[in-house]
């Protein structure tokens, strides 16, 4: 395995100098990154009628909204080229591990850092399976949810449910430093809670699809692949024998796949920076789902599907390409902060696609699919601004395929990304050091200090952004409306 080379010459520094001062410092340059932190050292007196609040004399900030090229982690476990469009978890290109891995095998290998021998992967295989049992309160907890509930609600609360089952897990009733001491104890208490989300991922998700269909709960069955057991617990309804089409696994197991992890994303950063507080892993977890369920992240599968039925049929690409340039509509599924070129899963994607196809029938979208991607990829605009299909551009066609509700789609992203999001935190909980917590600086532009006005002296300040909205209320009936009472504003 290559090791990071350190700067020790000093050629591995930047020079900077500060205008302000005309003093001059080096900062130096390790795996080519420097410390933000280096950049607090260089400070300047602040200039008469400057704002107090940009703390001048206190040091410089570096300022990057959305993080466009911020490092907060020394990572081992996955690696990007967005220029090339490579992706290798731990090393092993991601064209390679579909074609011959499996989603638990590759788990092992992001959490742990090799690929596993028979009797490692069987013992993991084995306790992620064992537990996938959930407490029988659970089916209570599903049941409390309105019957039109959002699944990913669904699975982002039951995450958050699920950790108060475990007070031996959760740092703040056994002592902050559960997770980072390292030791065998330590170890094995981490362990345990990877296995158990990772093992009740999939339960949580098939409860949160059966509470919608109306269906009982099914406690997950012994025998079968982690994937096959997923279908089995969603779609089983006391069938004998009932066993899982071999073809849709192994697509199902190839998509969990490729989609068990992808570095720093939005998710496994609220994930990371959750986790920063060292509070318990389903707290983390959950806050994970949260954020993986926007549209400009794990829900784009869902908007993707909902985009092609609004599009309806290949001559209404046109049209509709017009509008994303008038920035009128989003297209879905196109676009990505990393991948300048194209990203390697949506080809594993495409391949995937035509085996399932073979088995349920083509999706009646693909066309539309198809004509929007070539009218896309010739267009100057996207061109121009080097946007290609993502993995959820395709995705999404497969789940329609094999009969998923479109909003369980982000559910089929959240339930492989578990891997990844503990991946993670497992590293930085023992990442040399220690853990930082995350709290990253503003730059305060706001009103500087000022006096209290008492409420009779105040001037009103009127505009839509300044002012509460008004809201119409509700359930309100116009009888309601009509009634009189007291304190009736
Ligand atoms: N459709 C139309 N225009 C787009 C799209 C798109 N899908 N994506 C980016 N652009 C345009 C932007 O308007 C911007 O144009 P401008 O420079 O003229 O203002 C330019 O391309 C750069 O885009 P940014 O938004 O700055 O790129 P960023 O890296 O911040 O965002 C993102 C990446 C969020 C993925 C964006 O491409 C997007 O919204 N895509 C659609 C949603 C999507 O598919 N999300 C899934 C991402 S993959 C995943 O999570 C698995």
């Amino acid at each position: 395995m290559g090791q990071p080379t350190h700067g020790t010459s000093s050629q591995d520094s930047l020079t900077v100098k500060d205008n302000r001062t005309g003093k001059v410092y080096t900062i130096p340059i390790v795996d080519n990154a420097v410390s933000a932190t280096a950049f607090k050292d260089i400070k300047a007196p602040r200039k008469p009628n400057e704002r107090v609040e940009n703390e001048t004399e206190k040091g410089l900030r570096v300022q990057d909204k959305g993080f466009l090229n911020t490092a907060v982690m020394q990572s081992t476990i996955t690696y990007i080229d967005g220029e090339a469009g490579v992706l290798h978890y731990r090393g092993y290109p991601i064209e390679q591990l579909a074609e011959k891995s499996s989603h638990l095998e590759s788990a092992y290998l992001l959490i742990y850092g090799s690929l596993p021998t028979q009797p490692q992967y069987e013992l993991f295989e084995r306790e992620v399976l064992n537990h996938g049992v959930t407490h029988s309160d659970t089916a209570q907890f599903f049941r409390s949810f309105r019957y039109d509930a959002h699944p990913m609600s669904m699975l982002t609360s039951a995450f958050a449910m699920l950790g108060s089952y475990y007070s031996e897990a959760n740092p703040s009733l056994q002592g902050q430093r559960l997770y980072t001491k390292g030791d065998a104890a330590s170890l094995a208490t981490m362990d345990r809670q990877i296995y158990r989300i990772i093992g009740k991922a999939t339960t949580l998700a098939a409860m949160a699809y059966r509470i919608r269909q109306g269906r009982e709960f099914v406690t997950p069955p012994t025998g079968l692949s982690y994937t096959a057991s997923f279908l089995y617990q969603m779609d089983h309804i006391g069938e004998e024998n009932y066993v899982p089409n071999p073809v849709l696994v192994k697509a199902l197991d190839t998509l969990f796949l490729i989609h068990a992890d992808h570095e720093l994303n939005a998710s496994c950063t609220t994930v990371l920076q959750t986790g920063s507080s060292l509070v318990d892993p389903y707290s983390a977890i959950a806050a994970g789902c949260a954020s993986l369920y926007g549209p400009l992240h794990g829900g784009a599968n869902e908007a993707v599907i909902r985009m092609l039925i609004s599009i309806g049929k290949p001559e209404n690409v046109p049209a509709f390409i017009e509008a994303v340039k008038r920035r009128e509509k989003t297209l879905s599924g196109f676009g990505h902060r990393v991948y300048k070129t194209s990203d390697p899963r949506s080809f594993i994607v495409r391949k995937t696609a035509d085996e399932v196809f073979k088995v349920t029938g083509q999706d009646q979208l693909l066309e539309t699919a198809m004509a929007l991607h070539d009218a896309a990829m010739k267009d100057e605009y996207f061109i121009k601004r080097r946007l290609a299909p993502n993995v959820d551009f395709w995705s999404g066609l497969i789940y329609r395929a094999m009969g998923f509700p479109l909003d369980f789609f982000p559910v089929l992203f959240a339930v492989p990304r578990v891997v990844g999001w503990l991946a993670h935190w497992r590293q930085m909980m023992l990442q040399e050091g220690g853990v930082k917590i995350w709290r990253p600086r503003q730059v305060y532009v706001g009103e500087t200090k000022r006096d209290f006005v008492p409420v009779e002296d105040r001037v009103a300040v009127e505009g839509p952004k300044q002012t509460p909205s008004k809201v119409q209320h509700g359930g309100i009936s116009k009888r309601t409306q009509l009634a009189s009472y007291k304190s009736k504003l």
